[in-house]
């Protein structure tokens, strides 16, 4: 993992509720000596402000304006993202029944998505981050260096976040129903939909341990260490897709070549008519460039 510090990555980590996004992201965060940042936790505190204020949940503009007004940070700690809303620790009421309702449905509109993602851009442009959400990869950092999109069994999901909350009895089964209906909200909203990236890494993390997860992505994140390249111009071993999204059923497909994923990585970019990601990593990084530094690689083993 040296190579990787001498070089601040930035690491979308998307995919439903219960996937395991969170801990395999801030496991990462903290072996990388990274900052971990929970979109989320950022959408879950304006919900709470609108619950605060009586603002309607449906109400586009003046939700958009609550978030201009208010101040939401997070303060990355070593057991996860310390939510401040208007300098009040929000952490733990944040995560409250209601608040996780209100907040899947603040974030289906445009203008409350438009703010948070320019301010979550603004959080990760120096890189060092692992930040995880729906749209990471999409979205907030299209030209991210790794995006893994995490996925799970719906039913193994659900288990995992009762779990979690120590969740039982007649409770449990309008609490699964409510996670099925924000899931759905998040795949078919209009703006930004919860949905792989077409450059993701697929981790289907149904039958995986968390330590399997991370080793995963520990593995995907040496390669990039290796070349010093984003990962899907590694000019190392053709690479490996752990699955592939059709609709919202996850399928796994095996053994893309490198030739196969950068065209898809190309169709990504000219559908969101986005520069050259190399040129937009030069930038970046003040580096040579991922042509130069192939050249220069070739030239070396030559
Ligand atoms: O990850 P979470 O459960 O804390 O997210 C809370 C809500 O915010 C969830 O309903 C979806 C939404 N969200 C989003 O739309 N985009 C993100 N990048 C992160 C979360």
């Amino acid at each position: 993992m040296d190579a990787i510090s001498a070089r601040k990555l930035i690491i979308a980590i998307d995919g439903p509720a219960g996937a395991g996004k969170s801990t395999i992201a801030s496991r990462l965060a903290r072996k990388l000596g990274y900052t971990n940042l929970e979109s989320g936790a950022m959408y879950r505190a304006l919900a709470l402000k609108a619950i605060e204020w009586d603002v309607s949940f449906d109400d586009e503009k003046p939700l958009r304006k609550l978030a201009e007004q208010v101040r939401i940070g997070l303060e990355p700690t070593i057991g996860g993202n310390r939510v401040m809303l208007d300098g009040k620790d929000v952490s733990t009421r944040i995560r409250d029944r209601d608040v996780t309702e209100a907040a899947s449905r603040v974030s289906v509109h445009p203008a409350v998505r438009e703010w948070m993602v320019a301010r979550q851009q603004d959080m990760g442009k120096d890189g060092g981050v692992v930040m995880e959400g729906r749209d990471i990869g999409t979205r907030v950092f299209p030209d991210a260096d790794l995006k893994i999109f995490l996925d799970a069994d719906p039913v193994v999901r659900e288990q995992r976040r009762m779990a979690q909350q120590k969740i039982q009895g007649e409770v449990a089964a309008s609490v699964a129903a409510e996670l099925r209906e924000r899931d759905r909200r998040d795949r078919t909203r209009a703006a930004s939909p919860l949905v792989a990236a077409g450059d993701a890494v697929i981790i289907n993390s149904t039958s995986l341990s968390e330590d399997e997860v991370l080793a995963r992505a520990e593995q995907l994140l040496s390669r990039v260490a290796r070349s010093r390249l984003p990962f899907w111009r590694s000019p190392a071993t053709p690479l490996r897709i752990l699955g592939e999204f059709k609709g919202s059923q996850a399928r796994e497909v095996n053994c893309a070549t490198l030739e196969e994923l950068e065209k898809r990585r190309a169709e990504s970019r000219a559908a969101r008519g986005a520069a050259p990601a190399a040129a937009a990593e030069a930038a970046r990084t003040d580096d040579p460039g991922p042509e130069a530094k192939l050249d220069a690689e070739r030239e070396a083993e030559a």
